[in-house]
C-alpha cells in the first residue's frame, strides 16, 4: 500500500497513478484516449484535454488507481455522500464512498473514495484486486444472497471502515448499499462481512467457508 505513485503534472491538473491498483478496466483509455493512452510514454498527458474532462474520467476509475490534485477552477474529488459496494460478475467488489482501509492491527493504511477489493482469494495485492480472478477461475454471478427482510435500513452518511480479518472475511463497519452486478437489486447494510476467499455459499457475504477451504492471506 506504500507503492510508488506516479505523478503526471499538467498546467491545470495533476494526475496520480498507482500501477498496483490498476486492473485495466480501461475506463480511462476508452473515455479519453487523448489523455490516457497506454501505447505512448508517458501514458498520461493531462494537458491533452480540458482539465474538467480529465477530472471526470479520473473519477470513473473504479479501483482508485487514478486520482487528481492541484487542479485549477475549483475542481476536486468529492467524497460520495453514500457508500456503495458494487459486485462484479466473476470479479471484485468495487467500493465507492468515504473509505478507510485498516490493517489487521486496526491502523488506517489507506483513505480513499474508490477501491476494488479481491473476493476470489487469489490476489497478490490483498485486500485489493489485482485481476487474479481471471487466472483463478473464480465464478460468481455477482448476485446478492439477501440477509435482511424487514430490518430497519441504515440511514445517513458514515465512514466505511474495511478491515481484512486474518485468513477470514472483509469486515466492514459503516452504512453501505450493496448493488448486484446487474445494478438492479440492492441491499442496505451497516456491518457486512464480505467473503474474500471465494468459497462462500452465500456471496457476497461470508458463511465461514474460509475455514473449510483453509483460506490464507498469503
Ligand atoms: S480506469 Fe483505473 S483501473 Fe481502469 S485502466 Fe484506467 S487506471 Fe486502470
Ligand atoms: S471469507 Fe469466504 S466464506 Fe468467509
Amino acid at each position: 500500500m506504500t507503492d510508488k505513485i506516479h505523478k503526471y503534472r499538467g498546467k491545470e491538473i495533476e494526475v496520480t497513478f498507482d500501477a498496483k491498483r490498476c486492473i485495466h478496466s480501461a475506463e480511462c483509455v476508452r473515455g479519453l484516449p487523448e489523455a490516457f493512452n497506454t501505447s505512448r510514454k508517458p501514458w498520461v498527458l493531462p494537458d491533452a484535454a480540458a482539465a474538467e474532462k480529465v477530472a471526470e474520467i479520473v473519477k470513473r476509475c473504479p479501483t482508485g488507481a487514478l486520482h487528481f490534485k492541484n487542479a485549477q477552477n475549483g475542481l476536486r474529488e468529492e467524497t460520495p455522500e453514500h457508500n456503495v459496494a458494487m459486485l462484479a460478475k466473476d470479479g471484485p467488489i468495487y467500493l465507492r464512498g468515504d473509505i478507510e482501509i485498516l490493517d489487521a492491527g486496526g491502523n488506517v493504511v489507506l483513505v480513499d473514495t474508490r477501491v476494488a477489493l479481491c473476493r476470489c482469494g487469489a490476489s497478490r495485492n490483498k485486500p485489493f484486486c489485482d485481476n487474479a480472478h481471471r487466472q483463478s477461475g473464480f465464478k460468481d454471478a455477482g448476485a446478492i444472497n439477501f440477509q435482511k427482510s424487514d430490518e430497519e435500513e441504515p440511514v445517513g452518511h458514515t465512514k466505511l471502515r474495511v478491515q481484512a480479518s486474518p485468513n477470514g472475511p472483509l469486515l466492514v463497519d459503516g452504512n453501505v448499499t450493496i448493488v448486484d452486478s446487474s445494478k438492479t437489486l440492492q441491499e442496505k447494510s451497516n456491518s457486512p462481512a464480505f467473503c474474500r476467499c471465494g468459497a462462500s455459499g452465500v456471496k457476497p457475504y461470508c458463511d465461514g467457508s474460509h475455514n473449510r477451504v483453509n483460506f490464507t492471506d498469503h
